[in-house]
């Protein structure tokens, strides 16, 4: 359908140059740009802050959806906001007050959404369901590009597709997303398809999406 997002992850491109490539992958096709924002402490392995999302706004329009992976959150919210961030994910494992970063996100005249590791049950949504823009599924360890899809994750994405219902929910699937995967998770509901490696590796960001899109579609 025409409601299937590709959300390109620039944590695969060329950080020498990331402007230019938030640009390439717009005028790719990409529909939305996902940026990675890790703090070595929440997940292995670091990455960028606000900063950076302030810097490389200015070469696109298309929404940047920013995927928190650092505990805690709180205190840089604002902060994402006022760089440039549309809609921001914050993870269901990074504190034990959920309710409250969601109140915050949506405060801060942002789309809320909540991402799960692979260990966390989508019960972890219950209590916060009603207040969300999206969920993300995460279906490989969060920390790096370029790992395997879990295919276990599956049920998971068809279970909340059935507790999104008729709610204009979101439903993202990130990590693993590839040609042959990305119709695995199509059937089982996502419609939001992040893809790092996938857009980025061998250099073809317009025939890279536009094979997801198919991909997604089939
Ligand atoms: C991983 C990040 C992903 C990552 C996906 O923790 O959340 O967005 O960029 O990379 P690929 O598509 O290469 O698996
Ligand atoms: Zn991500």
């Amino acid at each position: 359908t025409d409601d299937i997002v590709i959300a390109a992850s620039i944590l695969s491109a060329d950080f020498a140059k990331l402007g230019e490539e938030v640009r390439a992958v717009d005028q790719a096709g990409a529909d939305w740009i996902h940026i990675d924002i890790m703090d070595g402490h929440f997940v292995p392995n670091i990455t960028m802050g606000p900063n950076v999302v302030k810097a490389i706004r200015p070469y696109t329009k298309k929404p940047f959806d920013v995927h928190l992976m650092i505990a805690p959150c709180d205190p840089y919210l604002a902060d994402f906001a006022e760089a440039g961030a549309d809609m921001v994910t914050v993870h269901a494992e990074a504190g034990p007050h959920l309710d409250r970063s969601v109140q915050l996100i949506r405060s801060l005249g942002m789309k809320a959404g909540v991402a799960l590791t692979p260990s966390t049950p989508e019960s972890a949504l219950e209590y916060v369901f009603d207040k969300l823009h999206r969920v993300l599924v995460m279906t490989v360890n969060p920390g790096f590009g370029g790992q395997s899809f879990i295919p276990e994750q599956l049920n998971k994405i068809r279970a909340i597709r059935q507790m999104i219902g008729d709610r204009p929910i979101h439903l993202e699937v990130d990590g693993g997303v590839h040609l042959q995967t990305a119709p695995l998770a199509a059937e089982a509901g996502a419609d939001v398809f992040v893809s790092g490696s996938g857009v980025f590796d061998g250099g073809d960001y317009a025939g890279n999406i536009a094979a997801l899109r198919k991909a997604a579609m089939s």
